[in-house]
Parts: structure tokens; C-alpha cells; sequence
């Protein structure tokens, strides 16, 4: 009798095993409840019946921008820089936490080039790297120049300098004007 029950159970496992594997590898098998599995969604690549160019991939909306981008519209032109520094305010307070951080920021962004004290003299122009001379951040002109300015020419570079708008968010180019302002240029806090 027992000897029956053991054989009954290896047949039944070996029924089991045998019907349980499929030759098709890409055959996901049988589920119960498939709905978690089997996406109702599009795929990403797939055609979409319910466009007219049966493009699954839409272009966002126009006008659409990326969370957290502030557009900036003004263009690497001289007249604009000097509109950017009459109309382009730093909304923010400034904190010497912030000016802390520009200088962070100056070291990470524009010590190679304009140097520690923003004289011009950074590694990359003295070492011969760079063929072009960058300013001197620290002159009784620039002293003067509002930040808006400052803020126009990180955003969209200034004659060979290039654009740093794309690496640099908004917050953190005032800070680093403002470390400039205050740490290189001896300006007072926001003044
Ligand atoms: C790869 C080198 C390089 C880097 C990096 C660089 N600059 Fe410049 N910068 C220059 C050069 C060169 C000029 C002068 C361009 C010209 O006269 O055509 C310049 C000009 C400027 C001016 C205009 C000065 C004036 O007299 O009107 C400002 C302001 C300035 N840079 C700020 C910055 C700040 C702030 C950073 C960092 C976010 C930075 N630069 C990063 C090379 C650089």
C-alpha cells in the first residue's frame, strides 16, 4: 500500500515536471490575474491608432518648459547685457551662507580662468592652455556693474567666453555673483 502511494506521487511529479516546462522560452506561461503583469499601456516604440501620424511619442505641448527652468530670453548682444543689467534682479536675500557657497561655486566654475582673486589669472590662461585672456573681475568698472549684467554674461557668455546658463542653475549664479561683489570686489552684502 505504501509502496502504491509512492509511486502514485513520483508518476504525478514527473507528469508535473514534464508538462510544466514549454519548448517556446519566449511563452510567458500561464498567470492567473495577468492584469499586473500585462501593461494596458502603450509601448514606448509601438504605433498609436489614435493620432494621425500613428506616432506613439508626443512633443510636449508649445511653450512647454521643464520644471524648475526660468526661461532666459535675452541674447548674447551688448545692448541686451546692459538691458539684462537694468531689468534682471535677484529676488532672493542674500545671507553670507550664500556667499559662502558662490565661492564654492567660483572655485568649481571660474577659478581656472578669471583666478582666486578674479584678477584674470587663473591656471588654465597662465599655463598657456588657454589662449585668451580672461578679465579682471575686480575692476573699479566692473566694481559698478549691477549683478544683472554679471548674471547676463554667465548665462549666455560674454565675446569668447562661453555660455554657463546650461551647467549653472539661476540661484546659484547670484550666489556666485554675489561672492564676487562681496569677496572680490569688496561690496557690501545685496549692495
Ligand atoms: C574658459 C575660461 C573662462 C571661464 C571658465 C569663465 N570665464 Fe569669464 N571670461 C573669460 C574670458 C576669456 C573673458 C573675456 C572675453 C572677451 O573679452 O571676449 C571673460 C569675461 C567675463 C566677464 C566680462 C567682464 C567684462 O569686463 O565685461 C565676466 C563678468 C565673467 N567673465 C565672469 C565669469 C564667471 C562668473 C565665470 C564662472 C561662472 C566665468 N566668467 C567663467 C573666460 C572664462
Amino acid at each position: 500500500m505504501r509502496k502504491k502511494t509512492y509511486i502514485s506521487v513520483f508518476v504525478l511529479l514527473l507528469a508535473g515536471i514534464m508538462t510544466s516546462c514549454d519548448k517556446d522560452n519566449n511563452h510567458p506561461g500561464y498567470s492567473y490575474f495577468p492584469d499586473m503583469q500585462v501593461s494596458r499601456a502603450y509601448e514606448a516604440y509601438s504605433s498609436n491608432p489614435n493620432f494621425a501620424d500613428g506616432k506613439i511619442l508626443r512633443l510636449p505641448a508649445e511653450g512647454t518648459i521643464p520644471r524648475e527652468m526660468i526661461p532666459y530670453e535675452f541674447e548674447k548682444t551688448p545692448e541686451n547685457r546692459i538691458w539684462a543689467g537694468q531689468n534682471v534682479i535677484n529676488m532672493v536675500e542674500m545671507t553670507s551662507e550664500d556667499v559662502e557657497r558662490g565661492k564654492e561655486l567660483f572655485t568649481i566654475f571660474c577659478i581656472n580662468c578669471h583666478g582666486e582673486k578674479g584678477d584674470g589669472k587663473g591656471f588654465l590662461y597662465t599655463s598657456g592652455k588657454y589662449p585668451f585672456a580672461p578679465k579682471n573681475l575686480t575692476t573699479d568698472i566692473l566694481k559698478k556693474t549691477p549683478r544683472g549684467e554679471f548674471f547676463h554674461v554667465i548665462t549666455v557668455g560674454f565675446g569668447v567666453m562661453g555660455a554657463h546658463g546650461p551647467q549653472i542653475k539661476p540661484e546659484d549664479r547670484w550666489k556666485i555673483i554675489e561672492y564676487i561683489k562681496v569677496e572680490l570686489q569688496g561690496n557690501a552684502i545685496g549692495q
